[in-house]
């Protein structure tokens, strides 16, 4: 199968990359700003925020299947518009097309959240989000939007490295208590997203770990795993920041889990595990 995967320099679209080069796809994959060499992949230069790019794109690429693990979190251009105009000119060519959401489009309010539920965002980030999601649905219905968590890798993903900052003084702050994610592990989520990408699956489809755990919560594990001393980390609310942001949201995968072989491990359970 000939795979267009957006965002393919990013941390996700790299495990994406490999992951699908490696059981037999034909991989064309883009990057914006970062060119990114792995062995086996085609790599195109493609800003979303450019019509013509995404054209020219598909055409080189002729792909059956289109993954968008592109985002930028604070340019509504590239994350909300386009990831439509991809969608849009993905729909046309007549390739099946992945998108990969966030669960930064739900605020909290009702913390735990299965695949029906309606997004409800509060933050721009998760508005553009929601914004893209909600055009995909209707123009593409046979699309899988794929809504994930934190995404974990083996200590390079920013929220290790932002532990590692922490714990060493490279950086100051806190790690917030009173926001609770899912996490899931870059391997577990790349293979699901690859799974469904083969499947017949449409609609909504949750992809996090069944581990709820705070922010700080995930530091500490980090730091247990990684060997380094979880007691330097300096804990908050974020409540107390008065900034927007949600506080406590669940995604609950368990539906898409059921359908899936791959498991979606939780934060404790790989990160534990891999002492
Ligand atoms: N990381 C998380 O914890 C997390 C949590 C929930 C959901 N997600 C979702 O997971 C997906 C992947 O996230 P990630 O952490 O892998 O992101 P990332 O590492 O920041 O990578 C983002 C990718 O998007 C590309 N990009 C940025 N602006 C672009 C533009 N204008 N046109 C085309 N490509 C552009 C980047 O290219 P260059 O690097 O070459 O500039 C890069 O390949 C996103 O949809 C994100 O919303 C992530």
């Amino acid at each position: 199968m000939n795979i267009l995967l957006v965002g393919g320099s990013g941390f996700l679209g790299r495990e994406l990359a490999q992951k699908a080069s490696a059981i037999g796809h034909g991989v064309t994959a883009t990057f914006a700003t970062r060119p990114v060499d792995i062995p086996g992949i085609r790599w195109l230069p493609m800003d979303l925020r450019r019509s013509e790019e995404i054209t020219s794109t598909l055409g080189e690429a002729q792909p059956d299947v289109v993954i968008n693990a592109a985002y930028r979190k604070a340019d509504w251009a590239t994350t909300a518009d386009g990831a439509i105009d991809l969608a849009m000119a993905a729909t046309q060519h007549g390739s099946r097309l992945v998108h990969v959401s966030s669960d930064a489009v739900f605020s909290g309010a009702d913390v735990r959240y299965d695949e029906s539920a309606m997004p409800d965002p509060v933050t721009p980030y998760g508005a553009a989000k929601a914004a893209a999601e909600t055009a995909i649905r209707q123009f593409a219905p046979t699309a899988v939007i794929a809504r994930t968590s934190l995404i974990i890798g083996r200590g390079d993903s920013v929220h290790e490295v932002l532990t590692h900052d922490l714990v060493s003084g490279r950086e100051n702050g806190v790690l917030f208590t009173d926001v609770v994610r899912c996490p899931v592990h870059v391997a577990d989520l790349a293979r699901a997203i690859l799974e469904l990408t083969t499947s017949d699956h449409a609609g909504v489809c949750h992809l996090a770990g069944p581990d709820a755990v705070s922010r700080h919560e995930l530091g500490v594990l980090i730091a247990g795993r990684d060997g380094s001393d979880a007691s330097t980390l300096a804990v908050g609310r974020h409540a107390d920041t008065r900034s927007p942001g949600a506080l406590d949201v669940r995604l609950d995968s368990t539906r898409t889990q059921r359908t899936l072989r791959t498991e979606l491990r939780g934060a404790r359970d790989f990160l534990q595990r891999a002492r």
